[in-house]
């Protein structure tokens, strides 16, 4: 498989089709400005490194201890949460964050841009499988653009004759040096749904990290486009820039240390050094008739190339 698929996609020193942990495919991407790693189950990103001077600045963190199996989400890195977030309110037994996060996708394309950056977009359709979970019939594609910033893209197609609703997140987990000196800007004022007390509440002021957080902010706009700084006071060149574009949400979630004592994918220290920020359709999510499709992005870039909220 990895040999069929170099002959039909690799570009020579910029894109590589690899044999990953567990026998996993996974895919590496140079570009003159990063390096990404990406997994075909999951359509996973576990890694992206900005260039800098010969320096290499990791954005995205990846638990030392995540499972690679089949079926099995990797913790950490972005995975994609498709084609529900969070339990399936009508069926709560089924697998949180719905099943495109444990799927294996399809390369449907590799293209290398005229301004350098490289392009991968990931499919994943309709099975029978899915179909016993999920019966519609759907096209995911999701679309890497890497270069100075990473843009995900999640595009989702009604390629059936049934209308359906899903919600959906890119669940990104960031690196920070010290959660205790980390800052989250951009909310101020949005109202949040907190899923740990289930109450409804409005953010005053930024972010700070001193407990648990499992939050829901409802951020859409005329523009449907939300900016975001992830603030690391202690180390300013590690600050991340995260931005959204057509997401009804922004999802802010650290388990802190009892939860991280309950995963057995995560250190128990890990929660020091992450921060997930969702780029989130949430509540009733989209609607797609037949033939209609539905683009959810985020944009991540190290901000001393970039302005800052
Ligand atoms: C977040 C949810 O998006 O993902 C949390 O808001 C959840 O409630 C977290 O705990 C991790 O989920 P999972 O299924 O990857 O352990």
């Amino acid at each position: 498989m990895i040999k069929k698929l170099n002959q039909a996609f690799a570009i020579k020193d910029k894109v590589e089709f690899i044999a990953a942990e567990n026998h996993q495919v996974a895919i590496k991407i140079k570009t003159a400005w990063s390096w990404a790693v990406i997994y075909l189950q999951g359509a996973h990103l576990t890694s992206f490194e900005r260039v800098n001077d010969g320096d290499f600045q990791e954005l995205i963190w990846l638990s030392p201890l995540a499972h690679y199996q089949a079926n099995k989400a990797i913790r950490g890195g972005i995975p994609i949460c498709w084609p529900w977030f969070g339990k399936k309110l009508d069926a709560p037994d089924l697998a949180q964050h719905g099943f495109a996060r444990s799927s294996l996708f399809d390369v449907k394309q590799v293209n290398e841009m005229s301004d350098g950056k490289i392009q991968l977009i990931l499919e994943l359709k309709n099975t029978k499988e899915s179909e016993v979970i999920w019966p519609f019939q759907f096209k995911l594609e999701v679309i890497f653009t890497l270069g100075e910033e990473l843009s995900i893209e999640l595009k989702t197609t009604n390629t059936g004759d049934k209308d359906f609703s899903f919600s959906e997140a890119i669940h990104s987990y960031f690196k920070v040096d010290d959660i205790h000196q980390t800052e989250l800007k951009g909310l101020a004022g949005a109202q949040y749904f907190d899923q740990l007390s289930q109450a409804t509440q409005q953010q005053n002021g930024v972010l700070i990290f001193d407990q648990e957080i499992d939050q829901i902010y409802q951020t859409a706009n005329q523009n449907n486009f939300q900016s975001l700084l992830i603030k690391q006071q202690n180390n300013q060149k590690n600050n991340i820039n995260v931005s959204q574009k057509n997401a009804n949400s922004t999802v802010v979630w650290n388990p802190w240390i009892t939860k991280a004592q309950q995963m057995s994918d995560f250190p128990d220290d890990g929660f020091l050094e992450m921060l997930c920020v969702e780029a989130a359709n949430t509540g009733d999510g989209i609607f797609l008739k037949k033939d209609q499709s539905h683009s959810l992005s985020q944009l991540v870039c190290a901000p001393q190339f970039y302005p800052s909220v």
